[in-house]
């Protein structure tokens, strides 16, 4: 097992009346600019919750944060926090709300250059202060109610990027299962998807002796395929389930299973790139390059493998190669099972231009990724290729 610091000081309310409770995570006399997406909360019912939990603060609102949070949409809300003299934000939503929060307060104070640096060179690691938040999550997946990633784009130059900071992990996140209860079999499919890769990221390398965050990791990943079918319901929302689901994510990218482990992401820095490039969904454009780009590292990648395919699909062979084929069909089979394709050609783009783009943006900015960061454009563009 590699060295490792591990810090995470993120309170979570979780289960029935978790947002209720919020307030009294909130500074006194905070005045508290609420942050949120495209209005499904209004149509739950989680804006009044939210209001009511906050009676008796200061309360302005920004609302319009889109999926996949972009940079101008952002700015307006630094700029309304700077002129109003916000000293606390609270994101209710999901991970693009969240994140679009993270960077709202990382930019507030930064005034040394165009915040955009943040993301797009190393200046986030330089802040010492950003603006305290909390967050109501709205739909699971992403993790980053309870971890200090944030990912936003750029549409006009058609960009995604992410970084760390620890000025961005949430002061509180409220989980309540309840509010899963509006979104769609795809909004949960995603979401499952979504936290399965982040274990699978942080898992499918190579072995270093971490028993520990193997089981850990193996222990999610099965909890996810195990709770699936019941999340999935829609008609009868499952509580358990619901919240079984929500607690999984968070556990996911929460960085806990990937302390002291090669890593890899990869997958979702392809991804992003999909993203970016042709408006996938988060998760969609990860199910369309797992399954390949384990295919392509197949050999490097096989102990793992062979550990996923026996841990956590229940798959017996002698014959290593066979087993290898057999774990990612299996990965892919499940993928499909929720109604996530696995190839590109489910979407409306030649996968062979995909490839030339992506491998492009690789080169053009010097990646070398993966865990023994040997993944270059021209492996990115490979991986893309086998995508039909
Ligand atoms: O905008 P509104 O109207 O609120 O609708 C949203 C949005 O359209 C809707 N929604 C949210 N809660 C709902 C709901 N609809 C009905 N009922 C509810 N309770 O869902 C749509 C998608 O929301 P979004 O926040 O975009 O989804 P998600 O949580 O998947 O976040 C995706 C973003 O997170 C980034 C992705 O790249 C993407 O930008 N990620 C962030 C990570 C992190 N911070 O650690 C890690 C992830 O790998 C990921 O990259
Ligand atoms: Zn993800």
């Amino acid at each position: 097992m590699n060295n490792f610091s591990y810090y995470n000081p993120t309170r979570i309310l979780f289960g029935q009346g978790a947002i209720a409770k919020t307030a009294h995570y909130i500074p006194k006399n905070a005045k508290v600019l609420m942050l949120y997406g495209g209005g499904s909360i209004k149509r739950t019912g989680i804006y009044d919750q939210v209001k009511q939990a906050l009676d008796g603060f200061t309360v302005l609102e920004f609302g319009g944060i889109e999926p996949n949070p972009d940079y101008a949409t952002l700015m307006q809300a630094v700029q309304l926090a700077r002129e109003e003299k916000v000293d606390f934000l609270l994101a209710v939503g999901g991970g693009s709300v969240i994140d679009g929060t993270k960077f709202i307060a990382l930019a507030i104070p930064y005034t040394q250059s165009e915040p955009w640096d943040l993301l797009k060179t190393n200046a986030a690691q330089g802040l010492n202060e950003a603006v305290p938040f909390g967050t109501v999550l709205t739909i699971p997946g992403t993790a980053s109610e309870m971890n200090y990633n944030l990912v936003i784009s750029r549409r006009e130059t058609g960009e995604k990027l992410s970084i760390k900071s620890e000025f961005a992990f949430p002061r509180f996140s409220a989980l309540d299962p309840q509010v899963t209860y509006s979104l769609s079999a795809k909004q949960i499919r995603n979401g499952l998807v979504d936290a399965f890769m982040h274990v699978m990221e942080q898992y499918i390398t190579y072995p270093i002796g971490a028993v520990v965050q193997d089981r850990l990791s193996e222990s999610l990943m099965q909890s996810l395929i195990e709770i699936a079918p019941h999340a999935m319901e829609i008609d009868q929302p499952d509580y358990t389930a619901r919240a079984n689901f929500m607690w999984a994510a968070a556990m996911g990218l929460n960085s806990l299973v990937g302390r002291g482990v090669p890593q890899d992401w990869a997958t979702h820095m392809i991804g992003h790139e999909l993203t970016a490039l042709y408006g996938l969904a988060h998760a969609e454009s990860l199910a369309a390059v797992a399954p390949w780009l384990l295919w392509y590292k197949r050999e490097q990648k096989g102990d793992k493998l062979v550990q996923l395919g026996m841990r956590v699909f229940g798959l017996i062979s002698d014959d290593r190669e066979a087993l290898i084929e057999a774990t990612i069909d299996a990965l892919s089979t499940w993928f499909n099972s929720l109604g996530m394709p696995t190839t590109l050609t489910a979407y409306d783009f030649d996968p062979d231009e995909a490839a030339e783009a992506v491998a492009k943006r690789f080169d053009d900015r010097g990646w070398a990724l993966g865990e023994n960061a040997d993944i270059h454009g021209s492996d990115a563009a490979a991986i893309l290729r086998l995508s039909r």
